[in-house]
């Protein structure tokens, strides 16, 4: 990967492209033409472009950015909704620590439908770029995305080291949503976040650190088709299977 802008770039798009180079550890490509001509020149097909109105990850031919996504139709169910149902197992859920934050999908969904505060972890520093760009960007615009990107505190950490530092039962949910070798069939940008991703930690180490930290219970997100672990409980999805784990 390397990092660039758009053409004729403005020297704080400039500084801030330098930066997000410098925290992803890969090159800073001056843009003066077309992005396809810069994949060929480094020999490289995935660029972080900083642009004007956004940032994203780019390929030849798909996008990755921080957006409402799906939002409303997750809403149409409100509460009936298979992962809130899950978040509201124990019928309480006033803070959520999403320790795979990624593209904050879940976060926006949790903040939105539960108008709970969500502090997310994100181990990529690509990743982590772009929602550092893209929940103020969601934020300025008030609607309900806008209103639920709010009260997203996106941190790049790894989990294991978060969880880590923090006392038993400080959350009362905890979200773990690990990347999976099966993509769920409704994972938009899956094969896009793959390439710059954080997969390093023992995800039984994080659930068991994630079953501390929680008061109340941790939702493991799990792709459906996948044989799954023990536990506690579970609700189904579409193609997700929300694993629930008491407090430990
Ligand atoms: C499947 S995606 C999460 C998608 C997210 N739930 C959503 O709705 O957009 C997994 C994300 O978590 C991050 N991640 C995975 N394991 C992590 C860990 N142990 N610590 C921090 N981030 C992690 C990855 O970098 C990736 O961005």
């Amino acid at each position: 990967m390397f990092i660039t802008t758009t053409p004729a770039a403005s020297t704080k798009l400039l500084q801030r492209a330098r930066t997000v180079a410098a925290r992803c550890g890969v090159r800073f490509v001056r843009r003066r033409g077309a992005l396809s001509a810069l994949f060929a020149k480094h020999h490289c097909d995935l660029a972080y472009v900083v642009r004007r109105d956004r940032e994203e990850l780019r390929t030849k031919d798909a996008a990755l950015f921080v957006h409402p996504g799906m939002l409303a139709l997750k809403r149409a169910t409100g509460r009936e909704h298979p992962f809130i149902r899950a978040l509201e197992w124990n019928g309480r859920c006033t803070t959520v620590l999403d320790a795979t934050l990624g593209m904050a999908g879940d976060a926006l969904h949790a903040a939105a439908e539960l108008e709970v505060q969500i502090r997310g972890i994100e181990g990529s520093a690509a990743v982590h770029s772009l929602l550092e760009e893209g929940l103020p960007r969601m934020a300025a615009v008030a609607d309900v995305p806008g209103l639920a990107a709010s009260r997203i505190r996106a941190e790049h950490g790894t989990a294991l080291e978060v969880l880590g530092s923090l006392p038993n039962a400080s959350t009362d949910v905890v979200l773990i949503d690990p990347m999976f070798d099966t993509p769920r069939p409704s994972a938009p940008g899956f094969e896009l976040i793959r390439r710059v991703a954080y997969e390093a930690d023992d995800p039984a180490a994080l659930l068991a650190q994630a079953c501390r930290v929680a008061s109340s219970h941790v939702v493991f997100k799990y792709p459906k088709r996948a044989t799954y672990p023990p536990c506690d409980a579970c609700v189904d999805g579409k193609a997700v299977r929300y694993l629930i784990y008491r407090a430990r």
